[in-house]
């Protein structure tokens, strides 16, 4: 079958199979622009409607059951209901309270727990990644007194600093004309370069350890300590995104990969499946924040240190997602992307990633994952058909993973579940070897 119509068939096959789904879906619409409050779960022609979610499967509206392999774009690392969270989330709405308007003994002890853990010298808490990023930068522009910000293309620092391989620079990214974006990820050298050419003039280069919404894209060491010794060397500072790679090795991708940040930000699985975002970092730098200080930058934000979230983001941290844990995990993901790879040899898709995070590609010339460097490799390769056909098969196949092709993995997750998607994975280039294989 020609992959036009293999994927018109299965389209149609997805609106038989989810009646309620389009049906809420339409209703959706009447409150929501476009049924939708979050961009990226809009797919066409329309998106599931999920009902509820235990452990690492979900269930949606007309009554299908999934293994959920998206987690919560990383944020759900703890499944949808672990028995510790929902004991510490009785405790605290029972014993303490949701929000006290206050300061509290929780916020210092979680805070205390993140700069050991992720070796920062001060922290503070927000409600998302990213105001995170926002509030890094504005500590970043005060410490220096510079006003440009390095990223690079493909990174994805939040909603509002969003950096993909199109240009213009996105519509609705804050303070646009700082941004100077570089198409150089993984590319030390260049990097370097054209970093100290701004000498005197960044307040920051803002990078991630693997770039996530950009494809799973992981940085080489190589380049990550080009950024960071060319960022010193430009009078900038070194912000490491973290909010989605801080999951993938104990303390953090960055101390794993030897660096160290000047500023960090993270969110998503911290905050033990709430709303959740920090940053941190040098202590003379996280002095900018200092409300003893006269003159001293402001950061306030209602919900920064509500109860649930410093009570649940503490108690997953210390006691589920523990330093072993994360080397386990993580391991155990590596090998199942090996083996992914494996059964994926010789067609158009591809599998990158690290750990328990990893992106699926489907190219009209079956790229390598070692030859994805940056989201430039991928441009103009792409075929968004194999991709949609993908999708809508491994939903029917009982997988819910996100149309982009991004896989982020459930601490309770079994092996056998593992092993069922890459059977299912062979199935599907089985069944589609004339569009897939090489
Ligand atoms: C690297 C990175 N930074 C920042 C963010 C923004 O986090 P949030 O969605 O919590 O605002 C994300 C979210 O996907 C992310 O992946």
């Amino acid at each position: 079958m020609d992959p036009s119509a293999a994927l018109l068939a299965a389209q149609e096959r997805f609106t038989t199979r989810n009646p309620r789904s389009k049906e809420q879906h339409l209703a959706a619409t009447k409150s929501l622009p476009g049924g939708n409050t979050r961009t990226l779960l809009h797919t066409s022609p329309f998106p599931l409607t999920i009902a509820s979610g235990d452990g690492a499967h979900l269930t949606d509206l007309d009554n299908h059951t999934y293994l959920d392999l998206t987690g919560e774009l990383s944020a759900g690392l703890y499944g949808h209901n672990h028995p510790l969270i929902r004991q510490t989330l009785l405790s605290t709405f029972d014993n303490v309270g949701l929000t006290l308007g206050g300061n509290t003994i929780q916020e210092a002890k979680y805070a205390s727990l993140l700069c050991e853990r992720f070796k920062l010298d001060r922290v503070r808490m927000t409600n998302s990644g990213t105001e995170a990023n926002l509030h890094a930068l504005a500590g970043a522009r005060r410490f220096t007194g510079k006003k440009f910000v390095v990223v690079f293309e493909g990174g994805y620092h939040g909603a509002v600093l969003s950096f993909p391989t199109q240009r213009p620079k996105q519509p609705n990214t804050v303070d646009k004309e700082d941004f100077v974006v570089f198409n150089n990820y993984n590319n030390a050298k260049e990097a370097k370069r054209q970093i100290l050419q701004l000498k005197g003039q960044i307040a920051a280069v803002l990078v991630e350890a693997m770039q996530g919404a950009g494809g799973c894209i992981p940085a080489t060491r190589e380049f990550l300590h080009a950024v960071q010794e060319a960022a010193r060397e430009a009078g900038a500072l070194f912000i490491l995104d973290e909010v989605m790679t801080s999951r993938l090795a104990p303390h953090g991708l960055g101390h794993e990969m030897g660096l160290k940040p000047d500023m960090l930000t993270m969110g998503k699985y911290l905050g033990g499946g709430l709303a959740f975002g920090a940053f941190g970092g040098r202590e003379d730098v996280m002095a900018v924040y200092d409300p003893r200080v006269e003159g001293s930058l402001a950061h306030s934000g209602t919900f920064n240190n509500n109860s649930l979230v410093m009570h649940l983001g503490y108690a997953a941290l210390k006691d589920i997602f523990t330093p072993k844990v994360s080397v386990e995990f993580n391991a155990r993901a590596d090998l199942w992307r090996e083996r992914l790879q494996h059964v994926a040899k010789g067609t158009r898709l591809t599998f990158t990633g690290r750990g328990s995070l990893m992106g699926l590609h489907f190219t009209e010339d079956g790229i390598n994952a070692a030859d994805v460097l940056s989201v430039t490799d991928l441009q103009g390769r792409q075929r968004a058909d194999l991709r949609d056909l993908f999708w809508f098969e491994m939903l029917e196949e009982g997988y819910w993973i996100t149309r982009r092709g991004f896989v982020a993995l459930i601490l309770q997750t079994t092996d056998e579940e593992l092993e069922g998607f890459v059977d299912a994975v062979k199935r599907f280039l089985d069944r589609h070897e004339g569009i897939m294989k090489m």
